[in-house]
């Protein structure tokens, strides 16, 4: 349930995909979000979800944020960044602290998940998130929010999602770079999740496949919490490649083609329809069965199904996944996507769309806007947290700079990480 802002607030989503970057502005406040601009723009910086060109990063997110700000009439200083990436991963941990019969307050909350924060931790590694699955208050498991009750003992079970450090600091310093404040780096499927699950879905069990350019991500809530997060590095760049090479056709005509007639099940195409596809270093075009292209691309999807299914099956949650898989991100628009996973998953399978803001909503209709969109929400929810308790419930190593930014952190906030961050680098 998410608590009201009694103000107005410009929060702004910046998704750097693979394939573009996305600045998605909103206002905040008691009534809700409302989406004010947009700025989209292509991207080549990243590979697989990871920056791996920081100049030309940095240029796709400088004319998004430009491109955003125009349209949205404000100008933006802060951003809550999505992080993607194979380098993600996560564990479960457990955090106790005594309440020594008393009730439970939500400092209690943030000594138990400190505590869960205080594993062992590669030194190349930072956590990301630490997830509440669930609390429990001396032998009652399974409390969503335990602020209240009374009780001796109280320990929270939690998702602790770690990324490469170098990872993150590359994310923000591409935004740093543009003259921008990072105000959180936040797990992209985690965005997305947010952004098009329901209420009802995450309380009952769902899987939230989130097809991207350079990754798929898979995120898992079951119990009410999030119980997997991980992200497959494979996405919609290698259907195109497959296809590029598969008819022997330029890189931009086989985006083209996949987008205009690609299908992930081939048994949905008529044998009779044809596609014309031109050739590569001068060779005239040619017509082929639209059946071909779709025998190119269905074996990629199968296996990017067949892994999520795989880590699915790994967490051992698959049962309790009852409401079946939301698809999103950019590649789930294509034909037949639904059904193929529906097939390999073996569970209902719907499209998700971002929801929850209004506003220009047409801006960020398309599935891939769910990150942007989510880490809106995600922007929102951090200040309706501040605005009923002053701080978060889950603060972390890099869930602190919202904080160490809004003291100026460049004075020198109380974050160690955000000190250690500037002085390394
Ligand atoms: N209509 C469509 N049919 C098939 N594929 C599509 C369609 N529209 C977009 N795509 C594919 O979606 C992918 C881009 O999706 P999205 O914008 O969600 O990715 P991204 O966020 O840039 O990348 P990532 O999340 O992997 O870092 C591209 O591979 C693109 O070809
Ligand atoms: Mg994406």
């Amino acid at each position: 349930m998410r608590t009201p802002v009694t103000h107005s607030e410009i929060v702004v989503g910046l998704d750097l995909g693979t394939t573009k970057v996305s600045a998605v502005v909103g206002e905040v406040d008691a009534d809700g979000i409302t989406i004010l601009g947009v700025g989209n723009v292509p991207c080549r910086g990243l590979r697989k979800g990871v920056v791996s060109n920081i100049e030309w990063t940095m240029r796709s997110v400088r004319e998004a944020i430009e491109a955003a700000q125009t349209m949205a009439g404000v100008e933006i200083k802060t951003v809550y960044a999505g992080i993607a990436g194979s380098h993600i991963r996560s564990q479960a941990s457990d955090g106790v602290c005594a309440i020594a019969g008393r009730e439970v307050t939500r400092t209690d909350l943030d000594r138990v998940l400190e505590g869960a924060r205080a594993i062992p931790v590669d030194a190349d590694r930072m956590i990301l998130h630490a997830l509440p699955r669930e609390y429990v208050v001396d032998a009652q498991d399974g409390i969503r929010d335990p602020v209240g009750m009374s009780g001796v003992r109280l320990q929270a079970r939690v998702n602790l999602v770690t990324a490469a450090t170098s990872c993150v600091q590359n994310v923000i310093r591409c935004v740093e770079r543009c003259g921008l404040t990072v105000a959180d780096v936040v797990l992209e499927p985690l965005a997305s999740a947010d952004a098009v699950l329901s209420e009802d879905e995450k309380e009952i069990g769902v899987a939230v496949i989130d097809i991207g350019g350079g990754t798929t991500d898979l995120l898992l809530y079951a119990d009410g919490g999030i119980a997997h997060t991980s992200i497959i590095p494979a996405g919609g760049n290698n259907i195109t490649s497959d296809v590029a090479a598969g008819l022997r056709t330029p890189m931009a005509e086989a985006e083209r083609l996949k987008r205009n007639y690609g299908c992930a099940l081939g048994r949905m195409i008529s044998d009779e329809e044809e596609i014309e596809v031109p050739g590569v270093g001068g060779h005239s075009p040619r017509r082929v069965a639209r059946r071909l292209l779709s025998d190119i691309i269905e074996p990629r999807v199968e296996e990017i199904f067949a892994e999520a299914r795989r880590r699915i099956e790994e967490t051992g949650l698959l049962e309790q996944v009852s409401s079946g898989c939301v698809l999103t991100g950019g590649a789930a628009l294509m034909e037949g996507m639904v059904e193929c996973a529906e097939e390999i998953l073996g569970m209902p399978v719907r499209l998700g769309f971002p929801v929850g803001v209004k506003g220009i909503v047409q801006l960020v209709q398309g599935p891939q806007y769910a990150t942007g969109v989510g880490l809106l929400r995600y922007g929102a929810q951090q200040l309706a947290d501040r605005a009923a308790h002053q701080a978060p419930a889950e603060r972390g190593r890099v869930q602190s700079q919202v904080e160490d930014a809004d003291l100026g952190a460049h004075a020198g906030g109380k974050s160690g990480f955000w000190n250690w961050f500037r002085a390394a680098f």
